[in-house]
């Protein structure tokens, strides 16, 4: 089953969009297998973000992710990591549309949200990254054979 790594960005905790987001995912039929609210040292954020360190808005990148806690995740399912960027929508919130999750909660590129793993090898540096050591939970859900 395939895994993705899903963050809820430093302005998603603080204006209280963790429960939409988580909600969003798991009515998708996705299942939740990891999460931490964590707050994310420089080292950590630059690791996440190293193919963007020489744009020029990395430094601003670095310093929002770092600027308050974070909601970490790790989810499970078909096609999850397709599944979980079509959700999100664009990057530049003002261009997702309506019905993902940066077209109805965002509207500054810079604080867009949510982060979803773009790509199978992403979400496996990525989960390796942030709950490395951990195992992410192996479980069922009586409805999973209903999604
Ligand atoms: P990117 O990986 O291109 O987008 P996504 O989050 O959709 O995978 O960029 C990472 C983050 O960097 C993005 O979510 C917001 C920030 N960013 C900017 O602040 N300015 C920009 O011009 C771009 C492209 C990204
Ligand atoms: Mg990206």
């Amino acid at each position: 089953m395939e895994q993705t790594f899903v963050m809820i960005k430093p302005d998603g905790v603080q204006r209280g969009l963790i429960g939409d987001i988580v909600y969003r995912l798991e009515r998708r039929g996705l299942r939740l297998v990891a999460a931490k609210l964590m707050q994310v040292s420089r080292q950590l954020a630059e690791k996440h973000y190293e193919e963007h360190r020489d744009k020029p808005f990395f430094g601003e990148l670095v310093s929002f992710i770092t600027s308050g806690p974070v909601f970490a995740m790790v989810w499970e399912g078909q096609g999850a990591i397709a599944v979980v960027r079509q959700m999100m929508g664009k990057t530049n919130p003002q261009e997702a549309a309506p019905g993902t999750i940066r077209g109805d909660l965002a509207l500054s590129i810079g604080m867009n949200v949510v982060h979803g793993s773009d790509s199978p090898e992403s979400a496996a540096r990525e989960i390796a990254l942030w709950f490395g050591g951990e195992t992410p939970l192996k479980y069922e859900r009586s409805m999973d054979r209903w999604i």
